[in-house]
């Protein structure tokens, strides 16, 4: 057996149920999940027809690279979305089984293992894949600790030369899960020349940019890249998603885009792994990619739901509004001093809600682990149910209090 798998953590989610396995929830309440990060808003209805109507599709096997008309189709959103000047559909551009099997899969392509000391950077606390596709790269991960003092984002001044050397790749979230910040063009000026001066490539990964609270949309990596007169998007790829701005989480569609030299080798070792989009999916997602209207109200619905949810929890939690994504990142000891593990736990014991235990998604690094004392909260359900949900937390963290 690969004894790099030996390396992989259980999932935030096994934990969770582990932590929960000799809890009895109060049968007073009703169960609500604020825990796991799966869209819940229904698929819309053109989308569900554009797959039926092309279940022809499935007798034929597709190419790997995708078709022309669902490349076109991605970078026509992509030039509208960021206002990047025309993309080649043939080199820059590839649509991919939902980010998370080509965040997976980058690192595969990207990693020289025979250097033997190769580092993965990644920001901490983060989304559990880079770790898992930086071990089985055989790399080591390094975690750049989320500064709450910077919106989140890590110092990277502080990482040391002889780190930053050793580092081949860089996975960046933005915005973030499970913090919600969004990198801005200071931060992105920074990592394009530390990217460009050790020779890493950057992955970037933006599924949540079509849920975003404030009156701009958030920055994407290319976007970035354009505005800093980077042309070709040298050393950066870019990952998007359908799963959260479309609903579609079981589609498994989303696409890469960036750096064409990088796409060429990352193109040949998809062709090896498997990894091509079903024809009828390919057609689905072209319908998807073409609509915005579907994403804007899909976007009313989580501003109305964030801004009715936040300030009630904000009453006992240290939280604010996020730039974006669908996840309330709060810090559990404003009132009461509570570990984000005991606080999880007495919750779905005392009134049946589950929040995700921030340290889950974090490693202890540089001597902390900055998920520590904070819970995630995915408001991925109706407003009336995360509403509840959150009229639950007030009464359970007063109570905490008054003890
Ligand atoms: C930060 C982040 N990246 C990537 C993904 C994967 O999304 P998908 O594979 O559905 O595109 C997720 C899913 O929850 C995520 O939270």
């Amino acid at each position: 057996m690969n004894p790099l798998l030996e390396k992989l953590q259980p999932y935030p989610f096994e934990k969770l149920r582990k932590l929960f396995a000799d809890v009895k929830p109060n049968a007073a309440y009703s169960p609500i999940s604020l825990g796991i990060g799966e869209p819940k808003h229904p698929t819309p209805a053109f989308i569900r027809q554009s797959l039926a109507d092309s279940l022809d599709g499935l007798a034929a096997y597709p190419a790997t690279a995708g078709s022309d008309a669902l490349r076109t189709a991605i970078a026509g959103w992509l030039e509208r979305r960021y206002g990047l000047p025309k993309l080649d559909i043939a080199s820059q551009i590839l649509p991919v089984c939902g980010s998370r099997e080509a965040l997976f899969a980058l690192a595969q392509t990207v990693i020289d293992p025979r250097r033997g000391d190769a580092l993965v950077a990644c920001p901490n606390p983060f989304y559990q894949i880079y770790e898992g596709a930086a071990y089985l790269a055989g790399a080591q991960p390094y975690f750049l600790n989320s500064d709450p003092a910077r919106n989140f984002a890590p110092d990277y001044r502080s990482v040391p030369a002889d780190v930053w050397e050793r580092v081949q790749l860089l996975y960046l979230c933005s915005p973030g899960n499970p913090t919600g910040a969004v990198l801005t063009l200071e931060d992105w000026k920074e990592l394009f020349a530390l990217s460009d001066r050790y020779g890493f490539v950057i992955a970037s990964d933006e599924c949540y940019s079509e849920i975003y609270f404030k009156d701009e949309a958030p920055l994407g990596g290319m976007e970035a890249a354009h505005k800093l007169g980077r042309e070709g998007y040298p050393r950066l790829i870019s990952f998007s998603s359908l799963s959260k701005r479309s609903n579609v989480p079981g589609m498994r569609s989303g696409f890469v885009a960036g750096d064409a030299t990088i796409l060429k080798k990352f193109l040949l070792y998809r062709t090896y792994h498997g990894s091509a989009m079903s024809p009828s999916i390919q057609s689905a997602s072209i319908a998807a990619w073409n609509d915005e209207i579907h994403v804007q109200e899909n976007r009313a619905k989580y501003i109305q739901k964030f801004n009715e949810v936040t300030p009630l929890l904000a009453e006992v939690l240290d939280v604010a509004l996020p730039d974006a994504g669908f996840y309330l990142w709060a810090k559990v000891d404003k009132l009461a001093s509570i570990s984000d593990v005991d606080f999880a736990k007495r919750l779905y014991a005392e009134y049946n809600v589950t929040v995700l235990p921030g340290s889950y998604l974090a490693r202890e690094a540089h001597g902390i682990n900055p998920g520590e004392n904070r819970v995630r909260m995915a408001l991925v359900a109706e407003t009336a149910e995360c509403l509840e949900a959150a009229k639950r937390i007030v009464e359970f963290t007063r109570k905490l209090a008054a003890n």
